[in-house]
Parts: structure tokens; sequence; C-alpha cells
């Protein structure tokens, strides 16, 4: 999306810092404690996708154990790593030179941008829940919030790019495939930072 780069350079200054945050490890869920295994379930339950929440963050549940903050940021970071996967697919596809239309291969370009936008958008919204310890917690929380949407409205518009008749059924699928992972990792993400300060 046009309208994104000077945004995206904009943000370029902040993602020297928070690209500083690693992504926590995974690890064998055999020795977690089924207090910690638990208190992941419990709270992937009322997400929008909770199997898709159990699964990709049950391998975090030792380092989470029963801190909802973490969990939130652990969610993010699997969020990051989702889109950064759909970022490689989407870049294969469009690297294809002569197999798709001017109309398709522009598609795949855009997407490209947007699943980027998404990613720094991403980060940014991880970077704000890092901060949510100052005196501006709620405006931190805040940007966060408005930072996980903007991800979410990013791959929205990729998947927009491919809805037009001229575009081949077998590759608006293929999108679709590589886009809606990622959607549903970002949404569950910002159900537990909307619920990060209730019971
Ligand atoms: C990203 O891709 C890697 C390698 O295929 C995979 O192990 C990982 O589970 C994927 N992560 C997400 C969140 O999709």
């Amino acid at each position: 999306m046009e309208k994104n780069y000077n945004l995206t350079e904009f943000l370029c200054t902040f993602l020297a810092l928070v690209s500083s945050i690693s992504l926590v490890q995974p690890t064998s869920a055999a020795t977690t404690p089924s207090a910690y295994t638990n208190f992941v379930k419990t709270r992937c339950s009322a997400t929008t996708y909770p199997a898709v929440c159990i699964r990709t963050l049950y391998p975090y549940a030792s380092y989470v154990q029963t801190n909802p903050l973490k969990l939130c940021k652990t969610a993010l970071s699997v969020a990051i790593q989702g889109a950064g996967n759909t970022s490689a697919k989407v870049s294969k596809l469009a690297s294809r030179r002569g197999y798709y239309s001017r109309m398709e291969a522009a598609a795949l370009k855009d997407c490209m941008y947007d699943v980027k936008d998404a990613i720094s958008e991403l980060k940014q919204a991880l970077g704000a829940m890092t901060r949510l310890g100052g005196a501006d917690r709620q405006f931190q929380w805040a940007n966060a919030k408005t930072w996980g949407s903007a991800a979410i409205t990013d791959l929205e518009s990729c998947l927009d790019g491919f809805a037009g008749r001229k575009i081949s059924p077998a590759l608006r699928a293929n999108i679709k495939s590589f886009v809606v992972p990622p959607q549903r990792l970002i949404s569950n993400a910002l159900y537990l930072i909307n619920h990060l300060y209730q019971q």
C-alpha cells in the first residue's frame, strides 16, 4: 500500500530499538508444570481461536509460567513469527518471473509490502507492551492495541488485492492460506492484550 511507505519509513527509527527484543524459545512441554500449561489453556480458552492459541503458546508455557503480560508478549512474538513466515511465502511467489499476469504480479507486490508493514506494526505493539511499566501505561497499552489492529488491517489489504475477477482462484486460495493463520494469531494476541488487566 502506497500510503504506508512514509509510515514505514518513520517507524524504522523505532525498529532499531524494538529489534533488540529477542523472541522467546520454545521448550519441551513434557517437563512443564501443569500449573503453567493450565494457565495457557485457561487464558486461551476465551480467545477467538482457542485451538490455535493453545497449540502455538503451549511450547512457551514454562517461560510464561502464570504471568499474563508474558503471555501477551509471547502471543505477539508468535504472531511476528507467523507473519514472517507469510512474508517468505509471498516473496517466493512474487519472485516467479513471467508466471503471473500483470494484475497478479502487482497484487503479489502490494501484498509483500502489506505483510512487511504488518510485521513492523506487530513489532511496535510488542515494543509498547515492554513499556507498560512506566507512568504512561494506559497510553502504551492503547498503542499496543492500535498497532495490533493495524497489522490485521494490513493483512486484510493484502487479501483485498486478490479479490478481483482477473486473479486466478488458485492464487487467491493460496494467498488466503498464507494470510489467515497470522491474522488469527494477531486476533488472539489482541484478545489477550485487551483482557490483560481483567481477571
Ligand atoms: C514458521 O515457520 C517455521 C518453519 O517452517 C515453523 O517451524 C514455525 O512453526 C512457523 N511459525 C508460525 C508461528 O507459523
